[in-house]
């Protein structure tokens, strides 16, 4: 077994971590840049404060359309290749390469990498990873009535991400974004830094775990959770219930490291947050299932840190890096899912 601990308790600036209580608030990752009063946004956000998403297409395309605040991103179809609720994951070895060309983007530009862009369809991260989950809670289902969704972004290192203006002020600490959809509207949007990682390599049972401290979370203007219409009735109000919420945050996918404990499915993982579990009622972890998991990640990447000792075969039904079948509210749009591409 391959286990492999990454480590970052790097130095933390104070101003860093209170990005969304700061002025100007900053949603969905993003950090306020005090000599312009807004908000640096990460891939796929808007806005002086970040909170407009992106609508369809892929994140390579700058040109893409803005959806308005609080609106549905359900009529925003993803670019062939690409899947996810904001359309940042790619969903086979070519996405990434074929996006980025289209965009001019140029291989012999990228300081430090001359080769060509590729897909990392893992649950681990290398650089800068995106992963698309329902929340699988019947509960939850029943009293939201649409389904809900939850995104989130594990950065490792930023600055190796080949996505235009992705934000690099956490180069040396590892961080996490997440967002909480409803009908296809964001509701909730929270960041906790720093992360430590656990990357287990082993090749029938690739898992990872971040374990995060600092978490904290912001409603969006004009989302249903926060706005009393829950259920469609006056029952909930849940801004102040989410502005509490503290403390440290986990997510592990698959949920168990342990290969006995059943072969969990690699398209599932398992969120450790009292806060979020309260606000929902849910007891325990917040299990969530049919994921995607997508990274645009230069083939240099790969080597190194362990991670091409997985070239074997990342699952017992998968061999030397073919795709496997994706099953869950994406399958349409992904088709065949890739795997980590490690060979050089
Ligand atoms: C911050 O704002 C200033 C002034 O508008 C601008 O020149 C600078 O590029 C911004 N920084 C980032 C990282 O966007
Ligand atoms: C890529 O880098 C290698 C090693 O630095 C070099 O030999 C090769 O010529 C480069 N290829 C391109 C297309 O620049
Ligand atoms: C939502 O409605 C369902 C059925 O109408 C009800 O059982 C449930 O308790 C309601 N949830 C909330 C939070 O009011
Ligand atoms: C992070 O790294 C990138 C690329 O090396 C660099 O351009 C950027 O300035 C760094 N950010 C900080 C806050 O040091
Ligand atoms: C879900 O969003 C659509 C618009 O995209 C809206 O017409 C519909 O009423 C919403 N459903 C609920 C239950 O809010
Ligand atoms: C981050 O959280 C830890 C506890 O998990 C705490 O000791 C530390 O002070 C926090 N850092 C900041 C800047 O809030
Ligand atoms: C929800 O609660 C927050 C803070 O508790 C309050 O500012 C806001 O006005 C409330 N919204 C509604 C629609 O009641
Ligand atoms: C939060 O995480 C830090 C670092 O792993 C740990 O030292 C601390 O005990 C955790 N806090 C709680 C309440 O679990
Ligand atoms: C939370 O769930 C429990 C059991 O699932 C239920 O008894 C309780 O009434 C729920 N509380 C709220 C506020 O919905
Ligand atoms: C939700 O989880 C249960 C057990 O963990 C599983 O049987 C079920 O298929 C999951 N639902 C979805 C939609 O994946
Ligand atoms: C990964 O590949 C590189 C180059 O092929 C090699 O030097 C390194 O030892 C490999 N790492 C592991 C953990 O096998």
């Amino acid at each position: 077994m391959q286990l492999q601990s990454l480590f970052c308790f790097a130095v933390v600036f104070a101003q860093q971590l209170l990005h969304t209580r700061a002025e100007p608030l900053c949603f969905n990752g993003g950090f306020a840049n005090s000599s312009s009063n807004s908000c640096v946004c990460e891939v796929g956000f808007s806005g002086s404060d970040c909170s407009s998403v992106k609508c369809g297409g892929n994140p390579f395309d700058v040109t893409r359309p803005v959806v308005g605040q609080g609106s549905s991103i359900n009529d925003c179809p993803c670019g062939a290749g690409w899947t996810g609720v904001d359309c940042d994951i790619c969903t086979s070895l070519t996405s990434c390469d074929t996006a980025y060309k289209a965009a001019g983007g140029q291989y012999s530009s990228t300081p430090g990498s001359n080769t060509t862009l590729t897909c990392n369809s893992a649950p681990v991260v290398v650089n800068v990873g995106s992963t698309s989950c329902i929340v699988n809670d019947s509960a939850l289902t029943t009293d939201l009535g649409d389904q809900t969704l939850v995104t989130f972004q594990r950065r490792e290192k930023p600055q190796r991400s080949p996505f235009a203006n992705e934000n690099t002020q956490n180069n040396d600490s590892s961080s996490i974004s997440l967002q909480i959809w409803n009908n296809g509207t964001e509701q909730i949007s929270c960041f906790a830094l720093p992360c430590s990682s656990l990357n287990d390599l082993d090749s029938s049972h690739l898992y990872a775990q971040w374990d995060c401290q600092n978490i904290s979370c912001a409603c969006l203007p004009g989302s249903t959770f926060c706005d009393s219409t829950v259920n469609g009735s006056n029952s909930a109000n849940l801004t102040s219930f989410v502005n509490s919420i503290t403390g440290n945050v986990s997510v592990r996918c698959p949920p168990t490291q342990n290969e006995e404990t059943g072969a969990a499915p690699v398209s599932t993982c398992a969120i450790t947050q009292d806060g979020i579990s309260a606000m929902f009622n849910i007891t325990g972890d917040i299990m969530l299932s049919s994921c995607a998991f997508g990274e645009c990640v230069w083939q240099d990447d790969f080597t190194g840190e362990g991670l091409n000792k997985t070239t074997s075969s990342p699952s017992s039904s998968a061999s030397g890096g073919s795709g496997r079948a994706f099953v869950g509210w994406m399958a349409l749009l992904v088709g065949q899912m890739s795997m980590m591409n490690l060979l050089p």
